[in-house]
């Protein structure tokens, strides 16, 4: 399927590896101009040269903190008239309810609320004047079903979720839409370093602790960010104009829900 969206320019938010690289590269298949960040400037250096040597689009860089202001505004000056955004930020640690202290709540809330708030409403406001704009945020399965350990990862990005609500259903009739992806288990470095935690407290090999967390899931298997990009690729496309607001799981069956 043609995504009509070549020559479009997107901005995707800490994408130097895992989901965020791979709606990235799903997107310059798509023949999109990107934006790319990442703290570590020579990892972000070699994912943006895979890139453009792939598929030959334009690809800037902007490496650093996204929770930082002059980050974001380094990454919007990159790409100003941005008609696509892919809001991902690094995921708040684990850590056992009674741990959690403010300022780990605090942490959270910035890096998945309020800077993707903020990018948000930096885009905004063009989109709707030029009257294409595509929002996908990537948040978690946990808005929907609680994972025990993720409780600031959780209630920050419900928390973005509900805030970004009512603007998906008013900047639709300007062709702007704003969706979420919830990812289930990925095989990303994120993924691994849970299952490595996992491993070492329970006193197993990681391949051990590998198999039994792809046991439990349906499909028998971690999510490939391939198949997450594809999803994020099609969102962002000419023909998801009427897909507004909604919340998107992808976890190979892991949520036991009817609906
Ligand atoms: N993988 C899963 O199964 C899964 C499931 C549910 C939710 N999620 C969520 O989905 C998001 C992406 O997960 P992932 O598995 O792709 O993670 P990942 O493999 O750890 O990759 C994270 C990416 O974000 C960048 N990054 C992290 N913190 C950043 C910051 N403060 N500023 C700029 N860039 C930053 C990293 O590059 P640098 O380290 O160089 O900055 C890297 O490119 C996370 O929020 C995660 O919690 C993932």
């Amino acid at each position: 399927m043609d995504l009509g969206i070549a020559g479009r320019k997107a901005i995707v938010c800490a994408s130097s590896r895992g989901l965020g690289r791979a709606c990235a590269i799903a997107l310059a298949e798509a023949g999109c101009e990107l934006a790319l960040n990442g703290r570590d400037p020579a990892r972000l250096a070699a994912t943006a040269k895979d890139i453009r040597e792939r598929f030959g689009v334009t690809v800037h860089e902007t490496a650093g903190d996204l929770n930082d202001p002059a980050t974001r505004e380094a990454l919007l000056a990159a790409a100003p008239d941005a008609d696509i955004l892919v809001n991902n930020n690094g995921g708040p640690p684990f850590k056992t309810f009674g741990a959690i202290a403010r300022e780990d709540v605090l942490a959270g809330v910035e890096s998945n609320m309020l800077t993707p708030i903020a990018l948000v409403q930096a885009l905004l406001p063009g989109m709707a004047r030029r009257k294409f704009g595509r929002i996908v945020n990537i948040t978690s399965s946990s808005v929907r079903a609680p994972i025990a350990g993720l409780d600031v990862s959780s209630g920050a990005r419900a928390g973005l979720t509900a805030f970004l609500a009512s603007a998906a259903r008013s900047h639709v009739r300007d062709n702007v839409t704003i969706n979420f992806i919830l990812p289930g288990a990925f095989a990303t470095d994120r993924q691994r370093s849970a299952i490595e935690r996992l491993a070492s407290e329970r006193g197993v090999p990681l391949a051990t602790a590998e198999a039994e967390a792809e046991a439990r899931s349906p499909a028998r298997r971690f999510g490939d960010p391939a198949e997450f990009g594809a999803l994020c690729a099609f969102l962002a496309s000419a023909h998801a104009g009427f897909i507004t607001g909604q919340n998107i799981l992808i976890d190979g069956g892991a949520f036991p829900g009817t609906f």
